[in-house]
């Protein structure tokens, strides 16, 4: 899964779209002093695009309940995790964050909330692991959320939405993006697959998708506020299945939103390969405003295994699959999602990942060591391959990765690219950009380039990264649009 290179925070443009306060007078709260305040709120994000995007709308709902935004915990009457249970590790990272509120906050009166996948799988097991837990809230529950809130406020002491019985998607009128570039877009939520290591389809619920009018409407309206980069997502994103009378397959969505005018990047993810037809790739090459990546997650190499993970494909299909992509007419950078030791998984499961990897040579790959869960059906099996020895396969993988990488970003020393710049380096007055194939390119620059578009030249490369120069500015006026 991507990590975003930079968290920025509101651009004054989306401030404007908070709702006013006048007419409605925000919420108060009465300090000792008497002086009275507006309720603050305070959320930590963890785990993937879906759950930072379902927190900028989460934090939407609550400001549109006269909610203020605060950055730090102490400031915030109201304290929200969203949280991640797709390793353990994550999902041990919110309790440590609560024990830690323990020691700080014993006897407050601060309203703390658990969201996201812990709150789903451990529903109210969490107010008896951690008291001072006032309101725990599942994702498919979400569309809720704003009863729930006035349940805490009318002064009930313990409140859930936990259940996982719903057709409906998660709509807010006012999103609090925080990326003030890219803006993320759902267009599916749910997973209907039913991979044997996941956790997804019992904290995010059954599959759903938003209708193909409010998806357009949506995106219309970030373009006019200025975003020219928009990233549609879905834990399967290309099993989106258009509910309105427009029956858009996901490649035509992908063309309409590609064609808003003003819309310089579109970008999408994550795809199933099951569901990875050549009309995506059709789609892709055929419009520059749809970016030239593909994440596509293979998980593992070898037959045995991805049947025993229910993967519902076998490697020579997920390499057809490859192979459109690869006979594109625009080249195409492609991703992938790798799990090593996974139960059973044998040297030569894992050899047949290897050589994977060495067939596909993947432009980035993000890479996990198996952690069993509860409640999914690999859970119960045994976990047989020792810690350390997934430990010693994910180095060996992660160097083989780092060796194709490096070998595929040196040949592209010379190349010049468009980048988005998305951060400054003050310390090494070095601008970040990113390229529509998602390449990370550090280059000599200014603070005050952060949001343009520009040229930059290649001169070497890392693996994970590219070093440049920006070129002739006069070029910079191409846009991805106009090529
Ligand atoms: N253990 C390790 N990695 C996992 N992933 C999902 N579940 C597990 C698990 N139980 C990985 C998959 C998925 C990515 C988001 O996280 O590779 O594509
Ligand atoms: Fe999890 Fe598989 Fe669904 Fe992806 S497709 S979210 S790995 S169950």
């Amino acid at each position: 899964m991507e990590n975003d290179l930079v968290q920025i925070s509101p651009r004054p443009s989306e401030q404007a779209l908070l709702p006013s306060t006048e007419g409605s007078p925000p919420i108060r709260l009465t300090t000792p002093h008497g002086v009275a305040r507006r309720k603050t709120f305070y959320i930590e994000t963890f785990g993937c695009q879906m759950n930072v995007h379902d927190s900028e709308k989460v934090s939407g709902a609550l400001v549109a309940k006269g909610y203020h935004p605060v950055t730090h915990h102490e400031d915030a009457d109201f304290i929200l995790y969203n949280t991640c249970s797709i390793r353990e590790k994550a999902a041990q990272k919110v309790f440590s964050r609560l024990g830690a509120f323990k020691k700080n906050y014993s006897g407050n009166t601060k309203i703390i909330g658990v969201l996201g996948c812990v709150a789903q799988q451990e529903g109210e097991r969490i107010f008896e692991r951690a008291p001072q837990v006032s309101f725990v809230c599942g994702s498919a529950s979400y569309s809720k959320i704003s009863e729930l809130v006035d349940r805490l406020e009318a002064g009930e002491h313990r409140v859930t939405g936990l259940s996982l019985e719903t057709d409906e998607c998660f709509e807010t009128e006012v999103t609090r993006r925080d990326n003030p570039f890219r803006a993320y877009l759902t267009i599916i939520e749910g997973c209907d697959k039913a991979c044997a290591y996941c956790v997804v389809p019992m904290t995010r619920g059954p599959e759903r998708s938003r209708p193909s009018d409010a998806i357009l409407a949506e995106a219309r309206r970030l373009v006019d506020e200025g975003y020219t980069e928009i990233q549609l997502l879905g834990q399967t994103v290309n099993s989106y299945r258009d509910s309105s009378p427009a029956r858009l397959s996901f490649p035509e969505l992908l063309l309409r939103v590609g064609a808003i005018p003003g819309l310089r990047r579109l970008r999408f993810t994550t795809s199933h390969p099951s569901d990875f037809t050549p009309e995506i790739v059709r789609a892709v090459e055929s419009l520059p405003t749809l970016c030239d990546h593909i994440h596509l997650p293979v998980q593992c190499g070898s037959n045995r295994v991805l049947a025993r993970m229910k993967r519902t494909y076998t490697r020579e299909e997920y390499l057809e699959k490859i192979s459109c992509i690869r006979g594109a007419k625009r080249a195409m950078s492609v991703s992938t999602d790798v799990i090593v030791g996974f139960c059973g998984e044998t040297e030569e499961d894992f050899s047949g990942t290897l050589s994977l990897l060495d067939e596909v040579e993947y432009d980035q790959i993000f890479s996990f060591k198996y952690s069993p869960r509860p409640g999914t059906t690999a859970g119960k099996l045994e976990d047989s391959v020792p810690e350390e020895e997934k430990g010693r396969r994910l180095t060996i993988l992660q160097e083989r990765q780092r060796q194709i990488q490096l070998r595929k970003n040196q040949a592209l020393a010379g190349r010049e690219f468009e980048v988005l710049v998305e951060a400054f380096q003050p310390r090494l007055g070095q601008s970040v950009g990113r390229t529509t194939s998602n390449r990370v390119i550090n280059f000599p620059g200014e603070p005050d380039w952060v949001g343009r578009y520009m040229n930059v030249r290649v001169i070497s490369a890392g693996p994970n990264s590219l070093v440049g120069v920006r070129t002739e500015p006069g070029l910079e006026r191409r846009s991805t649009n106009a090529e």
